[in-house]
């Protein structure tokens, strides 16, 4: 019943037509990869191990190793607490992740002790043993222990030790608790297909890149290897790709520290817009320009601040994408220019797949230039979306981008504020298995040539920066915002991310607060959720929750399924519109702060949400996955259970003063909160300055708890709120002592604020 159910809702969800084609398609992709494996597997799955180290040379910033196997590694520091492994043979990346080659010298040491070679800086020493395995070490403490590799046919695999007190977190995107122990991830970016719930994966984004904590041990590892792979932290790490040279970075140190160093190699996400911190309503379904001006309407009405609407599918014309349907959207010039003047933005979707049409420009120049993927026998690949038979865009072919950027034009020129990427994993619709190109796929990998084993994770993340860099182009005196589903690392240098189809639950609603905080430790700074659950309708409790929550989340939208009933806020009653409109204001309120969370994250790489062990790994703040950190300064602990009255707070270290009713928590202890409906526990670190907007003048609030001792340091970001003029940034030290409190401002920059 429940899987007829499902065929049901999936027949809804693609078309009729689409749900007979998938058949067609789903027994096309089984063929070739079917195909596909024959050939790797006649290419021969020889193991081989790396045997005897022979040889280790010196080379700059490191050395490499030879192994009597014909197997090397090559090991170079680019910081001294920052290394960078390789095992070969295999192809070395295409180097998409990462931006940086241009590290200073470290002094690196290479030397033979007993049987064995170091090399080392003066903070992380890395020991080769003679049959390959290798050990970290900081001092003389022991930080990683990594085992020979193996090498079966191309495919790498290899396993590290995973110490019993080790907490692992990261991996992107997981549907899953905060501390990813005990789990296996597949590197393979998915739509699971319009809804999916606890522990389902691998989702839309999986990364290759993880935090262990461990007392004194922390350390990040990234793995640049694009290919298909695996990542499991069970009895021990075990890390797998089907292709590709074994390429690993290790960053010692804490969270913060590692996430810094992570993403000046990977790139760190702009200062976006001001108003893209703002509210976003979205839903599947709205139809015409009548919808759009209706939902504004709502809006306004109930007094609900909102920023921007965005605009699904079906604005185009027969979802031919860069088209405009204009029996519905008449003029969208106006729309947009209407929308502005209540000041609401609008975004629009915009799917990778082009509708195959002879009639359709877009098509046909793709084919007559060569821009598509194509199929082993060279004809132009065809999958499964919603305009039907579709052809992909090769987005690892620059021809390809630098033509598919031209496109957006075609948005912006109406007034459109942003882009919304989705289905870039890229998805082709299935009756079963895996939904998307067949493995054979052929890509243009900037040239180097290769299949989509290799390239289907870096698809979305280029159709990003085709994207972001058309709007830098199109509109240079604007910052770019865009969204994207699907990425791999460093997709943050172009885009934010949403957690998509997520199933309308309060499972969902909890693994969101620990999925988000994952994305932020590897490297995406600016993620969130559809509010209420993307699949199935929210109950008026969940919603509110959800609402509440996701006002302190960096991308606050609402949106769901065109088969969830509608869902404004004020298809919850007027008690619903009545504690969403204080979300919405506290949100407002705070986007001064939000604002300087933002620019934290285009300099230093930070995420706005932290986990609560992000000042202080003391091994109990990282079983925390119910509280966080928004920014350096608020303390958010949402109510994650239906009809809680209650809930637990642990407070760190300081005193900590409620962000609604001043009283104040002393830290370093649990405390029990009521809680009211109305609002979700917020409190504000004591010795803080909190900029808010109040009756749109900014004003600095400081929050100081009697009997607080101390220096706390706030920041404060201020620029015109778009554009790439002016700024200022102040830094404000406020030291509490017996009673007295000692505030010192410096300020660096030249915008004034209006006020
Ligand atoms: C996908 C997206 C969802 C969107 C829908 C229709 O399911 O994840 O957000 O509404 O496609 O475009």
């Amino acid at each position: 019943m429940e899987n007829f159910k499902k065929l049901l809702d999936g027949i809804k969800g693609i078309g009729l037509g689409n749900a007979l084609r998938t058949i067609i398609y789903t027994n096309r992709k089984k063929k070739a990869d079917k195909a596909y494996w024959s050939v790797v597997n006649k290419q021969g799955s020889e193991l081989r191990i790396p045997g005897k180290l022979s040889d280790v040379k010196v080379i700059e910033n490191g050395a490499r190793a030879s192994f009597q196997n014909e197997i090397e590694l090559e090991i170079v520091f680019l910081k001294k607490d920052m290394v960078r492994t390789t095992w070969t043979p295999g192809n070395l990346p295409v180097q998409y992740a990462v931006i940086k080659d241009d590290w200073s010298d470290v002094d690196v040491k290479v030397e033979q002790v007993d049987d064995s070679w170091v090399v080392s800086s003066d903070e992380l020493k890395l020991q080769i043993h003679p049959c390959g395995s290798v050990s970290y070490f900081e001092g003389k403490k022991l930080i990683r222990q990594e085992n020979p590799p193996r090498l079966e046919g191309k495919a790498w695999t290899q396993t590290a030790e995973l110490e019993s007190e080790t907490k692992i977190f990261g991996m992107g995107e997981q549907a899953n608790r905060l501390d990813l122990r005990g789990n296996s991830f597949e590197l393979w970016n998915t739509d699971p297909g319009g809804s999916y719930k606890f522990q389902e994966g691998p989702l839309y984004m999986p990364l290759p890149v993880y935090y262990c904590s461990n007392s004194n041990r922390g350390h990040m590892v990234f793995h640049e290897n694009t290919f298909k792979g695996k990542l499991s932290f069970k009895e021990e790490i075990e890390v797998n790709f089907i292709g590709g040279a074994l390429r690993t970075y290790f960053i010692k140190g804490e969270i913060k520290k590692v996430i810094g160093k992570l993403t000046e190699l990977t790139g760190r996400s702009p200062l976006p817009p001001l108003w893209a911190l703002g509210f976003h309503q979205s839903k599947w379904g709205y139809k015409n320009e009548g919808d759009i001006r209706r939902i504004a309407k709502g809006y306004l009405d109930n007094d609900l601040p909102i920023s921007v609407i965005h605009m699904d599918i079906d604005y185009m014309e027969g979802f031919r994408v860069f088209t405009i349907d204009s029996e519905r959207y008449p003029d969208l010039k106006s729309l947009t220019a209407d929308m502005e003047e209540q000041g609401i933005k609008l975004i629009t979707i915009l799917d990778p797949a082009v509708k195959v049409d002879k009639d359709y420009p877009i098509y046909q120049e793709g084919i007559e230039n060569s821009y598509f993927c194509t199929t082993p026998e060279g004809q132009t690949f065809k999958g499964l979306v919603w305009p039907g038979w579709a052809a992909f865009p090769d987005f690892t072919n620059p021809k390809t981008r630098e033509w598919w950027k031209g496109k957006y034009s075609a948005l912006l020129d109406e007034g459109i504020s942003g882009i919304w990427h989705d289905m870039n994993e890229p998805a082709s619709f299935v009756s079963d298995g895996d939904s998307t190109l067949p493995l054979s796929t052929l890509h243009n990998l900037e040239g180097k040539k290769g299949n989509h084993a290799e390239a289907h994770n870096v698809y979305g993340m280029n159709m990003n920066r085709a994207g972001y860099e058309a709007m830098r182009e199109l509109r240079p005196d604007r910052r770019p915002w865009l969204l994207t589903r699907s990425g791999w690392v460093g997709v943050q240098r172009y885009a934010w991310h949403w957690t998509a189809d997520i199933e309308s639950s309060w499972d969902a609603l909890k693994m969101t607060v620990s999925g988000l905080l994952n994305l932020g430790i590897s490297g995406i700074s600016f993620s969130g959720s559809d509010i209420g659950g993307f699949s199935g309708k929210a109950d008026t409790e969940l919603f509110i929750r959800w609402f509440q929550l996701a006002a302190f989340t960096p991308f606050f939208r609402n949106h769901a399924s065109c088969q969830t009933p509608d869902s404004e806020p004020w298809e919850y009653g007027q008690i619903a519109v009545d504690i969403i409109r204080e979300v919405l204001r506290v949100r407002e309120r705070l986007l001064p702060y939000i604002y300087t969370c933002s620019w934290q994250a285009s300099e230093f790489g930070f995420p706005l949400m932290r986990p609560m062990f992000w000042d202080q790994d003391d091994g109990n703040l990282s079983e925390i996955e119910d509280s966080f950190f928004f920014g350096d300064h608020l303390l958010v602990a949402p109510v994650l259970e239906e009809g809680q009255k209650e809930r637990d707070v642990y407070f760190p270290e300081g005193a900590w003063i409620d962000f609604y009713d001043g009283s104040v928590y002393e830290g370093d202890r649990e405390y029990i909160v009521k809680i009211q409906i109305d609002k979700i526990p917020v409190f504000v670190r004591s010795g803080a300055v909190i900029p808010v907007k109040e009756n749109s003048s900014r004003i600095l609030r400081l929050y100081a708890a009697e009997g607080t001792r101390g220096s706390t340091t706030s920041y404060i970001y201020s620029d015109s709120g778009d554009g790439y003029g002016a700024s200022m940034v102040e830094e404000i030290t406020v030291e509490q002592n017996e009673g007295h409190i000692n505030i010192n401002r410096m300020a660096k920059g030249e915008y004034y604020p209006q006020e």
